[in-house]
């Protein structure tokens, strides 16, 4: 067998990601090849992949786990029989990207006591050039590193892995095509992710996602809804339309349809439960506002990232949006879509945010009266313009305004919940809870968390369940016939 270097030895840069060109991206049918060779290798072996981060990571995971099970791969119940490990990293935070070394320092002993085993990392922490250095510099026990535009080339890795001494890195910072042809393990039979779009062109100051996963391409519609249909037949109930800016979709195509489009589309099928992530705020239009209301088996919860109630702070974020526009479209939501749940991310502590800046956000929180929110203290992210910026307030001060973010948080969301007290609402019943078998645990149609007793028969099936107890971040019950 003969190594190719130049092939497997490909480093990203983030200059080279920012860019964005104007071809159409081809999509790739065919079906993904398994080398004889390869297949015989990984035959009845065992792999185990940790993923970190948003569910693009996840769906990703699911995709890796298909071309793994494709060559013969079975999955390990625990590290230790593992033979191969794959850590599928998150950028999006410092602290992300610390939990991924803590993992690693945990792998690098595993791999003294079994020196068979194959460690590779791919995700978004690889699509960073200061990452890879560090990994070549300093972590000799890793494999293979890859990123996200070349999942699909798992298998050639592992080859040229398991006969070169060197370590294999493959990481494009172009991104690639569509590939419509990977196989995958979902992890669920209830819900599954379905990815409609990839990438991001939004490039907000603070954003790393944009150069980590590279342009916006969206799927065909056909591909879309067909992949839906399948998951209906097979019984799924629930599916989520993944990208991350949802409203973007189709642009890139020019095809003449866009996001409200397919929403309609999907919500034709006929699968019971439809869902999306993530909107930007900036262009959520009316026709999608219609269509979640006007179509039932699009629920109501829609996760509306405000990021900062300050216009300043929103302008050097590059957020398209002032706080006036983001609660007019918020209160139009709310007064369209009969019990939207409406959730956001915030960022504290962005550069140079002063008190009254901060205030503000508190202010416009206090209004919205969210269900839930994320809440992140900023964190520079190497490469990105915000980064760069001057930023005089100390981690003490970020904290502190943090701590009081989170109190308005909780406030808001278990006065949210109060209002389901005493009614009914149909719960997907997605598991037992792990102490009692006979507790069991769902969401409600706008995604509130619901625990209730009922007989573990009833995984899988849409429940009515009547609330009797309201807590922050979840509600209790009764199964109930109506
Ligand atoms: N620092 C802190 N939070 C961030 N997010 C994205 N980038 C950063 C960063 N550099 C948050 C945003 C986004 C969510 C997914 O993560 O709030 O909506
Ligand atoms: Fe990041 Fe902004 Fe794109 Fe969201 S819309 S992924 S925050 S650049």
């Amino acid at each position: 067998m003969t190594k190719d270097y130049s092939k497997f030895f490909s480093r990203p840069s983030l200059k080279e990601a920012a860019k964005r060109s104007q071809e159409i991206i081809p999509i790739i049918r065919e079906e993904l090849e398994s080398d004889p060779e390869i297949k015989e290798y990984a035959q009845g072996k065992k792999y185990l992949i940790q993923t970190f981060g948003c569910q693009a990571n996840e769906r990703d995971g699911e995709f890796l786990a298909g071309i793994l099970e494709m060559i013969g791969y079975v999955p390990a119940s625990n590290r230790e029989e593992a033979d191969i490990i794959i850590l599928n990293t998150c950028a999006i935070r410092e602290g992300a990207e610390d939990r991924v070394f803590g993992e690693i320092g945990h792998i690098k002993a595993l791999k003294r006591q079994n020196p068979n085993l194959l460690f590779a990392i791919c995700g978004c922490m690889p699509q960073q050039e200061e990452v890879v250095n560090n990994l070549l510099k300093k972590h000799d026990t890793i494999d293979i590193i890859f990123g996200t535009h070349n999942l699909h080339h798992l298998p050639s890795l592992i080859k040229e892995a398991l006969y070169s001494k060197a370590q294999i890195v493959e990481v494009y910072s172009k991104e690639g095509e569509v590939y419509e042809n990977l196989p995958s393990h979902r992890a669920s039979n209830i819900k599954a992710w379905v990815n409609i779009m990839y990438g991001c062109d939004k490039f907000c100051t603070y954003c790393i996602v944009p150069y980590t996963r590279g342009k916006e391409r969206s799927r065909l519609l056909e591909d879309v809804v067909a992949e839906v249909k399948d998951l209906k037949e097979h019984g799924y109930k629930e599916i989520t339309l993944l990208g991350q800016n949802v409203n973007a979709y189709g642009n890139d195509l020019k095809l003449g349809y866009n996001f409200e489009t397919l929403l309609i589309e999907v919500a034709k099928t006929g699968i019971e439960r439809i869902r999306f992530m993530t909107s930007h705020p900036w262009n959520f239009t009316r026709g999608m506002i219609e269509a979640i209301r006007d179509y039932p088996n699009i629920m109501p919860f829609i996760h509306l990232p405000l990021q900062s109630g300050d216009d300043e702070v929103l302008r050097k974020m590059g957020r398209r949006y002032t706080s006036e526009e983001y609660f007019e479209l918020y209160q139009t939501i709310r007064k369209e879509i009969k019990d939207v749940a409406i959730t956001t991310d915030i960022i504290v502590g962005f550069p140079n945010e002063t008190d009254e800046q901060f205030n503000h956000t508190l202010e416009l929180m206090e209004k919205c009266r969210f269900d839930s929110a994320f809440t992140f203290i900023f964190s520079p992210r190497p490469g990105t313009p915000a980064a760069k910026m001057e930023d005089k307030i100390s981690m003490e001060e970020k904290h502190a305004r943090f701590k009081k973010l989170t109190k308005v948080v909780a406030e808001s969301a278990i006065e949210n919940n109060q209002k389901y007290l005493n009614r009914t609402l149909k719960v997907l019943v997605e598991g037992t809870s792990k102490r009692n078998k006979n507790i069991l645990s769902g969401y409600s149609e706008n995604n509130k968390l619901v625990n209730f007793k009922g007989s573990p028969d009833l995984v899988g099936k849409i429940v009515n369940v009547k609330i009797t107890k309201a807590k922050s971040w979840t509600l209790e019950g009764e199964a109930c016939d109506e």
